[in-house]
């Protein structure tokens, strides 16, 4: 299939356009670089043994710059849509700009697929739609929560928008309705195993693996363990952690979804298996002898006790389930660390 990739030079878009060439499909990646090198594309090419990837340094909410994406390379069978910001923290502090990037970006890229007789789209969710989730493990029809920044609303509200696009068409009896699917990725960490793309943040990480290599690399001094105090076994909070590769994976799979004209459709991808934060440290120091000093410190605001899905659902309708376990998901993240030690800068 012809993919247009947007984000498709960040953590998880290099990790999936690796796969969908790897699977034999075309990728035209779409990416302004605001948190991504265009070497993570180089690496990909690298990987698969393809000499070139359709780049094109464009922000999703530049009009004439996506009309020539679609010019040069239309018609697309689906649009894998990544781009957009990520970091909660900064989105407390910045909540203009992340609606105005997520959402703005989203509807101008919307626009230009229906334009151009693309309506298939695959989006990154995430499980932070759920809120503080009443049951666990999470199903997909568990209600969406209140989310507790504005990076979580501007997923829930897309998740809206683009299932009232799906509806509509239904309701008007389109031809062709939008194809949907999204996608509520649980807590993606670890790198590709031959540590030549993996996760690059900006300045000090949020999230707890980047935050773990860097520690062990010795750029950082200790971890600081946000909790100890939780209805949880060991007191500090747990999560689903889900290789990267395999979340990757999860994409190719939705694009049969896709093909067979799923309409609406949801899934999560997690492994179903929830790791507290000192578990992690453990299967950490395990997978590769290592020693990881850390703190206890106070409880991070808006976080929640305990969280992991069901996969149950797209193993059932995507035939797809999460391969690696904690350990390599371990093993990869440091490896990636210690090899590029400063990301993808040198
Ligand atoms: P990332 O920051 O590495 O990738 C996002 C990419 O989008 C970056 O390469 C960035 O340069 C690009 N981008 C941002 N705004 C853009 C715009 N207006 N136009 C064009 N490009 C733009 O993040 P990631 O971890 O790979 O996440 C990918 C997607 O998955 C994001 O939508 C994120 O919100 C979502 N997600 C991530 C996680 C996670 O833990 N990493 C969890 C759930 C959902
Ligand atoms: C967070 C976001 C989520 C987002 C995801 C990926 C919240 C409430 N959720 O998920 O929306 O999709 O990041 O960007 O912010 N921890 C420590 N020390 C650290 C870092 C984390 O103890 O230095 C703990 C946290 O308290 C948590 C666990 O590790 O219990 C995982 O944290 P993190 O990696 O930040 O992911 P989430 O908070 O689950």
């Amino acid at each position: 299939m012809n993919i247009l990739v947007t984000g498709g030079a960040g953590y998880i878009g290099s990790h999936t356009v690796l796969e969908l060439l790897l699977a034999g499909h075309h990728a035209v990646v779409v990416d302004n670089l605001s948190n991504a090198s265009e070497e993570a594309l180089r690496r990909v090419g690298e990987l698969a043994g393809v000499e070139h990837i359709p780049f094109y340094r464009v922000d999703l909410r530049d009009r004439a710059g996506l009309e020539r994406v679609f010019a040069e390379n239309a018609p697309f069978d689906c649009c894998i849509h990544f781009a957009g910001l990520k970091a909660v923290g900064e989105s407390v502090m910045k909540p203009w700009e992340y609606y105005e990037n997520n959402l703005g970006g989203t509807l101008t890229l919307l626009d230009m697929m229906r334009r151009n007789g693309c309506k298939s789209v695959i989006f990154s969710s995430s499980a932070t739609v759920y809120g503080d989730p009443a049951t666990i493990p999470i199903t997909e029809d568990c209600p969406k929560g209140q989310c507790t920044n504005p990076y979580g609303w501007t997923k829930s509200m897309l998740e809206q928008i683009m299932s009232d696009l799906y509806t509509a068409d239904v309701k008007a009896g389109a031809e062709k309705p939008w194809n949907v699917v999204l996608l509520r990725y649980f807590n993606p960490i670890g790198a590709h195993p031959s540590g030549r793309i993996g996760e690059d943040p900006n300045g000090i990480p949020n999230n707890l693996m980047p935050y773990i290599t860097q520690v062990a690399v010795g750029k950082l001094d200790h971890l600081n363990v946000f909790g100890n105090d939780y209805d949880t076994p060991d007191g500090t909070g747990i999560r689903d952690y889900i290789h990267v590769v395999d979340l990757a994976r999860g994409h190719v799979k939705a694009l049969a979804a896709v093909e067979r004209n799923c309409g609406l459709a949801v899934y999560n991808l997690g492994t179903g298996q929830g790791y507290s934060v000192l578990d992690v440290v453990k299967a950490f120091e395990q997978a590769n002898g290592l020693k990881l000093p850390y703190e206890i410190k106070p409880r991070r605001a808006g976080d929640v006790a305990k969280m992991y899905s069901s996969p149950e659902k797209a193993k059932r309708e995507l035939g797809w389930e999460a391969e690696y376990g904690i350990a390599e998901m371990c093993r990869d993240a440091w490896n990636w660390q210690k090899n590029n030690p400063n990301g993808y800068e040198g």
